[in-house]
C-alpha cells in the first residue's frame, strides 16, 4: 500500500492496492443523487445499519484506462460498464446512475490522479472501480433510503505471470440458474471464496464452475469468463443466464469476427473441453490468461496451444493503447490537460 508516487514500481506492478491521490463519492437520497465530491481519506463514515452489512445491498465494477503513445487517456468501454451496473441496480433494487454520470465519475477520478497513471511503455494501466452500495439506515428487509455511489482508482499491472492451472469445484455452485450470477453483486465474490482458496490449496491458481442443475455445462471461472478455440477454429464461449455478461469477452468476440474466426455462443458440455485447443480466462483484469490445465476429479487435461486468443488478445491491448484504430467506438479519450 503507498500514497507515494515516487514508491511505485510501475514495471512490476501486479494486481495490489496502491493508494492514490482521491476518489469521488456521491449519495443518493430523496429520490435523487447529489453533484459528488472528491474525498482523499479513504476512510468513510457508515451508519452500522446500513443495508450492504446485513442485506449485501451492493455492486461493483472493473474497467480500465490506458496511456497513450501521446499521453492521452485512453478508457476503455465504459458504457458498457455503466450499462451493466444499470442492470444490477434494476435486479437489487438500487437507484441507477446513469451512463453520463458514471462516465463523469470515471474521468474526474482519472484526470485527478494522473501522477499514479502507470505511463505508455510499462505494461501498466489504470484500473478503475466503481461501487455502489445501501448506505441508508433501515431494520427491516427493504430498499434503503441513501445509497452511495464511489470511483476510485488503482494503477495495476499483471494479473497473472505464468499459465494458470486450473481446477473444476465438483461441491459448491457459484451461482443458481434463475439467480444472481449476472450482476455484478458483491455476495457473489464472498460465496466464490471458500472454493477458490480450497483449489489454491491444492496448488491450482483459479477455479471453474459448472452449471448448477446438472454439473455438466461449462459456466465460467470465479473472476473471468471462459472462451475457447474448439477444434473447428473456432471461438467458443457458454451461453447461460447464470455468468457474469464479460465486456472483454464482447469485445473479443468483435476481434475474432473481424478476423474471420466463427464465434460460437452455446452450451458447452465438460466432456467436449479435450477437444479444445485453446482455452483462456478472459476479463478486465486478466485480460485473456491462457489456461495450461483443467483438472476435474482425478482427471487432468493439459491445453495445448495459445495463438488464436494470443492475437485477439494482442489486437485489444493494441485499441486499448491507442496504437490500433477503435472502429468499434470503445474508447473515450480524455486529453490530459482535460479540466473536470
Ligand atoms: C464472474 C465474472 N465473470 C466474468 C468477468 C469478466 O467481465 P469483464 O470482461 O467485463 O471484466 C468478471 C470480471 O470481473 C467476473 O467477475
Amino acid at each position: 500500500m503507498t500514497d507515494s508516487t515516487s514508491n511505485i514500481d510501475y514495471k512490476n506492478l501486479g494486481f495490489n492496492y496502491v493508494k492514490t491521490k482521491c476518489f469521488v463519492m456521491y449519495k443518493w437520497s430523496d429520490g435523487k443523487w447529489d453533484l459528488g465530491k472528491l474525498y482523499d481519506d479513504t476512510n468513510i463514515n457508515i451508519h452500522i445499519m446500513s443495508g450492504i452489512f446485513h442485506y449485501g445491498q451492493s455492486l461493483f465494477e472493473g474497467l480500465k484506462a490506458f496511456r497513450s503513445k501521446n499521453d492521452d487517456i485512453l478508457v476503455c468501454n465504459s458504457n458498457a460498464s455503466a450499462e451493466r451496473m444499470q442492470f444490477g441496480c434494476h435486479r437489487i433494487l438500487i437507484p441507477e446512475v446513469s451512463t453520463k454520470m458514471f462516465n463523469n465519475a470515471i474521468d474526474k477520478t482519472l484526470l485527478n490522479n494522473l501522477e499514479f497513471f502507470p505511463p505508455y511503455d510499462s505494461e501498466g494501466c489504470m484500473y478503475i472501480r466503481p461501487f455502489i452500495f445501501a448506505s441508508g439506515v433501515k431494520l427491516g428487509l427493504g430498499p434503503s433510503t441513501e445509497f452511495t455511489f464511489i470511483v476510485l482508482v488503482n494503477p495495476v499491472g499483471k494479473y497473472y505471470n505464468r499459465k494458470i492451472k486450473c481446477k473444476v469445484i465438483e461441491n459448491y455452485d457459484r451461482s443458481a440458474p434463475l439467480g444472481v450470477g449476472n450482476i455484478k453483486m458483491g455476495g457473489n465474490y464472498a460465496a466464490d471464496m471458500l472454493p477458490s482458496i480450497e483449489s489454491k490449496k491444492g496448488g491450482y491458481d483459479i477455479a471453474l464452475y459448472l452449471d448448477a442443475k446438472e454439473h455438466r455445462y461449462i459456466e465460467e471461472f470465479s473472476t473471468s469468463n471462459f472462451v475457447a478455440i474448439d477444434k473447428d477454429g473456432c471461438y467458443v464461449t457458454p451461453k447461460s443466464n447464470s455468468i457474469l455478461k464479460g465486456n472483454t469477452n464482447s469485445l473479443l468476440r468483435m476481434l475474432a469476427k473481424d478476423r474471420g474466426i466463427k464465434v460460437k455462443v452455446r452450451e458447452i458440455d465438460f466432456n467436449e473441453i479435450k477437444t479444445f485447443q485453446e482455452i483462456c480466462a478472459c476479463g478486465t483484469a486478466v485480460v485473456l490468461s491462457p489456461i495450461k490445465s483443467i483438472t476435474r476429479g482425478n482427471e487432468t487435461y493439459d491445453v495445448p496451444e495459445f495463438n488464436i486468443l494470443k492475437s485477439l488478445k494482442n489486437d485489444l491491448l493494441q485499441i486499448q493503447k491507442g496504437d490500433k484504430k477503435d472502429k468499434y467506438n470503445i474508447i473515450r479519450c480524455l486529453p490530459t490537460t482535460s479540466v473536470i
